[in-house]
Protein backbone atom coordinates (compact mmCIF):
# COMPACT_ATOMS: atom_id res chain seq x y z
CA UNK A 1 0.00 0.00 0.00
CA UNK A 2 1.10 3.21 -0.87
CA UNK A 3 2.32 5.74 1.86
CA UNK A 4 0.42 9.19 0.99
CA UNK A 5 1.25 12.68 2.88
CA UNK A 6 -0.89 15.68 2.49
CA UNK A 7 0.01 18.93 3.44
CA UNK A 8 -2.66 20.97 5.82
CA UNK A 9 -0.53 24.18 5.75
CA UNK A 10 1.80 25.34 8.48
CA UNK A 11 3.45 21.92 9.90
CA UNK A 12 0.60 19.91 10.08
CA UNK A 13 1.16 16.73 7.61
CA UNK A 14 -1.55 13.77 6.90
CA UNK A 15 -0.21 10.34 6.28
CA UNK A 16 -2.14 7.87 5.40
CA UNK A 17 -0.26 4.46 5.70
CA UNK A 18 -0.75 0.81 6.12
CA UNK A 19 -4.55 1.60 6.56
CA UNK A 20 -4.13 3.86 9.55
CA UNK A 21 -4.75 8.13 9.07
CA UNK A 22 -1.84 9.51 11.23
CA UNK A 23 -1.86 13.14 11.47
CA UNK A 24 1.29 15.71 12.54
CA UNK A 25 1.06 18.90 14.90
CA UNK A 26 -2.98 19.30 13.98
CA UNK A 27 -3.10 23.20 14.29
CA UNK A 28 -6.24 24.13 12.06
CA UNK A 29 -8.51 26.13 14.90
CA UNK A 30 -6.63 29.78 15.06
CA UNK A 31 -4.70 28.65 11.76
CA UNK A 32 -5.40 31.45 9.48
CA UNK A 33 -4.27 29.17 6.10
CA UNK A 34 -6.21 25.28 7.27
CA UNK A 35 -8.91 24.47 4.94
CA UNK A 36 -9.89 21.65 7.32
CA UNK A 37 -11.77 21.62 10.70
CA UNK A 38 -10.65 19.86 13.90
CA UNK A 39 -13.98 18.68 14.15
CA UNK A 40 -14.15 16.66 11.21
CA UNK A 41 -10.38 15.61 10.45
CA UNK A 42 -10.17 12.05 10.68
CA UNK A 43 -7.02 10.75 12.78
CA UNK A 44 -6.16 7.03 14.05
CA UNK A 45 -2.63 8.39 15.71
CA UNK A 46 -1.72 11.61 16.31
CA UNK A 47 2.06 13.03 16.87
CA UNK A 48 3.00 16.36 18.06
CA UNK A 49 6.55 17.40 17.79
CA UNK A 50 6.64 20.03 20.46
CA UNK A 51 4.85 22.56 22.57
CA UNK A 52 3.75 25.22 21.26
CA UNK A 53 0.17 25.88 20.16
CA UNK A 54 0.59 26.05 16.30
CA UNK A 55 2.07 22.36 16.63
CA UNK A 56 -0.08 20.64 20.06
CA UNK A 57 -2.74 22.74 18.23
CA UNK A 58 -6.48 20.94 18.14
CA UNK A 59 -5.05 17.44 19.51
CA UNK A 60 -7.07 17.64 22.47
CA UNK A 61 -10.51 17.92 20.91
CA UNK A 62 -9.33 15.57 17.92
CA UNK A 63 -8.25 12.86 20.45
CA UNK A 64 -11.22 12.90 22.44
CA UNK A 65 -13.49 12.86 19.80
CA UNK A 66 -11.51 10.27 17.33
CA UNK A 67 -9.84 8.13 20.24
CA UNK A 68 -6.35 8.21 17.91
CA UNK A 69 -3.11 7.37 19.89
CA UNK A 70 -1.17 10.46 20.65
CA UNK A 71 2.37 9.78 20.44
CA UNK A 72 4.63 12.72 21.73
CA UNK A 73 7.42 13.20 24.13
CA UNK A 74 7.03 12.33 28.34
CA UNK A 75 6.41 15.97 29.42
CA UNK A 76 3.73 16.72 26.62
CA UNK A 77 2.06 12.99 26.81
CA UNK A 78 1.86 14.06 30.77
CA UNK A 79 0.00 17.27 30.08
CA UNK A 80 -2.50 15.58 27.50
CA UNK A 81 -3.37 13.04 30.43
CA UNK A 82 -4.45 16.08 32.67
CA UNK A 83 -6.27 17.67 30.04
CA UNK A 84 -7.99 14.44 29.64
CA UNK A 85 -6.57 12.19 26.41
CA UNK A 86 -6.61 8.43 27.55
CA UNK A 87 -4.57 7.24 24.29
CA UNK A 88 -1.15 8.92 24.22
CA UNK A 89 2.26 7.17 23.92
CA UNK A 90 5.61 9.09 25.54
CA UNK A 91 8.85 8.61 23.83
CA UNK A 92 11.79 11.05 23.81
CA UNK A 93 14.56 11.86 21.72
CA UNK A 94 16.98 8.90 20.64
CA UNK A 95 13.90 6.51 21.58
CA UNK A 96 12.15 4.23 19.09
CA UNK A 97 9.23 2.50 18.97
CA UNK A 98 7.52 -0.24 16.45
CA UNK A 99 3.85 0.95 16.75
CA UNK A 100 1.35 -1.56 13.96
CA UNK A 101 1.70 1.30 11.44
CA UNK A 102 5.40 1.89 11.01
CA UNK A 103 8.18 3.11 13.25
CA UNK A 104 8.50 6.19 15.18
CA UNK A 105 11.79 7.87 16.27
CA UNK A 106 11.84 10.70 17.91
CA UNK A 107 15.01 13.24 17.26
CA UNK A 108 16.25 16.20 18.48
CA UNK A 109 15.44 20.17 17.70
CA UNK A 110 17.11 23.25 18.39
CA UNK A 111 13.70 25.11 19.68
CA UNK A 112 11.49 25.82 22.73
CA UNK A 113 8.56 23.34 23.88
CA UNK A 114 6.56 25.38 26.46
CA UNK A 115 3.01 24.46 26.45
CA UNK A 116 -0.24 27.01 25.58
CA UNK A 117 -1.02 27.10 29.55
CA UNK A 118 2.70 28.09 30.51
CA UNK A 119 3.32 24.02 31.19
CA UNK A 120 7.08 22.39 30.38
CA UNK A 121 6.64 20.69 27.61
CA UNK A 122 10.24 18.82 27.58
CA UNK A 123 12.40 19.24 25.04
CA UNK A 124 11.46 19.99 21.41
CA UNK A 125 11.83 17.02 18.81
CA UNK A 126 11.62 15.91 15.51
CA UNK A 127 10.30 12.35 14.16
CA UNK A 128 11.43 9.73 11.86
CA UNK A 129 8.87 7.90 10.74
CA UNK A 130 9.59 4.47 8.52
CA UNK A 131 7.30 2.89 6.71
CA UNK A 132 7.37 0.15 4.13
CA UNK A 133 7.83 3.16 1.71
CA UNK A 134 10.52 4.62 3.30
CA UNK A 135 11.58 6.86 5.94
CA UNK A 136 9.79 10.09 6.18
CA UNK A 137 11.71 12.77 8.94
CA UNK A 138 9.66 15.42 10.28
CA UNK A 139 12.79 18.06 11.11
CA UNK A 140 9.56 20.37 13.37
CA UNK A 141 10.74 23.57 14.40
CA UNK A 142 14.03 23.98 14.82
CA UNK A 143 17.34 26.01 13.31
CA UNK A 144 19.80 24.13 11.38
CA UNK A 145 22.13 21.78 13.32
CA UNK A 146 24.99 19.68 11.65
CA UNK A 147 23.72 16.29 13.43
CA UNK A 148 21.37 16.40 10.33
CA UNK A 149 23.97 14.49 8.98
CA UNK A 150 23.45 11.38 11.33
CA UNK A 151 19.97 11.72 10.59
CA UNK A 152 20.49 11.91 6.93
CA UNK A 153 22.40 8.41 7.79
CA UNK A 154 18.92 6.64 7.57
CA UNK A 155 18.57 6.89 4.24
CA UNK A 156 15.43 9.43 3.93
CA UNK A 157 12.68 9.01 1.50
CA UNK A 158 11.37 12.00 2.03
CA UNK A 159 12.94 15.55 4.51
CA UNK A 160 9.90 17.78 6.13
CA UNK A 161 11.54 20.87 6.96
CA UNK A 162 10.36 24.45 8.31
CA UNK A 163 11.99 26.76 5.80
CA UNK A 164 10.13 30.34 7.47
CA UNK A 165 12.30 31.66 8.86
CA UNK A 166 12.21 34.14 12.50
CA UNK A 167 11.09 31.31 14.79
CA UNK A 168 12.79 28.29 12.62
CA UNK A 169 15.53 27.63 9.77
CA UNK A 170 14.62 30.34 7.07
CA UNK A 171 15.61 29.12 2.83
CA UNK A 172 19.34 29.29 3.28
CA UNK A 173 20.09 27.41 6.18
CA UNK A 174 17.10 24.84 4.97
CA UNK A 175 19.38 24.77 1.77
CA UNK A 176 22.29 23.60 4.15
CA UNK A 177 20.04 21.05 6.06
CA UNK A 178 18.68 19.51 2.84
CA UNK A 179 22.51 19.04 1.72
CA UNK A 180 22.80 17.42 5.35
CA UNK A 181 19.89 15.14 5.52
CA UNK A 182 20.08 14.22 1.65
CA UNK A 183 16.79 12.89 1.30
CA UNK A 184 15.09 11.97 -2.07
CA UNK A 185 12.98 14.73 -2.07
CA UNK A 186 12.64 17.65 0.25
CA UNK A 187 8.69 19.22 1.80
CA UNK A 188 8.86 22.78 2.71
CA UNK A 189 6.63 23.43 5.91
CA UNK A 190 6.05 26.15 8.59
CA UNK A 191 5.99 29.10 6.24
CA UNK A 192 3.42 31.56 4.54
CA UNK A 193 0.99 31.15 7.97
CA UNK A 194 1.47 34.34 8.59
CA UNK A 195 3.49 37.97 7.19
CA UNK A 196 6.39 36.91 9.72
CA UNK A 197 6.96 34.03 7.69
CA UNK A 198 6.53 34.59 4.07
CA UNK A 199 8.43 33.19 1.49
CA UNK A 200 8.94 32.88 -2.25
CA UNK A 201 8.63 28.77 -2.74
CA UNK A 202 9.71 29.27 -6.49
CA UNK A 203 12.90 31.08 -5.62
CA UNK A 204 13.30 28.28 -2.91
CA UNK A 205 12.83 25.21 -5.51
CA UNK A 206 14.91 26.50 -7.71
CA UNK A 207 17.99 27.02 -5.22
CA UNK A 208 16.86 23.35 -3.65
CA UNK A 209 17.30 22.16 -7.43
CA UNK A 210 20.83 23.64 -8.12
CA UNK A 211 22.33 23.53 -4.67
CA UNK A 212 20.84 19.86 -3.75
CA UNK A 213 20.34 16.24 -4.64
CA UNK A 214 16.91 16.80 -3.65
CA UNK A 215 14.18 17.04 -5.60
CA UNK A 216 11.30 20.24 -4.29
CA UNK A 217 7.92 19.22 -4.01
CA UNK A 218 6.07 22.51 -3.01
CA UNK A 219 2.95 21.17 -1.96
CA UNK A 220 -0.48 23.45 -2.10
CA UNK A 221 -2.91 23.38 1.36
CA UNK A 222 -4.50 19.95 0.58
CA UNK A 223 -2.19 18.52 -2.26
CA UNK A 224 -0.55 15.14 -1.43
CA UNK A 225 3.07 13.37 -2.37
CA UNK A 226 2.57 10.01 -3.01
CA UNK A 227 5.70 7.77 -1.26
NI1 LIG B 1 7.39 26.15 17.79
MN1 LIG C 1 5.84 26.63 15.13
Amino acid sequence: MTTKITWLGHSTFQLEMAGKTILIDPFFEGNPVAHSSADDVRADVIIVTHGHGDHVGDTVSIAKRTGALVISNFEIVTWLQSQGVENAHPMHIGGSHAFDFGTVKLTIAHHGSSLPDGSNGGNPTGVILKTTDGNVYFAGDTGLFSDMKLIGEEELAVAVIPVGDNFTMGPDDSIRATQFLQPRTVIPCHYNTWPLIEQNMDDWSKRIAAETSARPAVLKIGESFPL
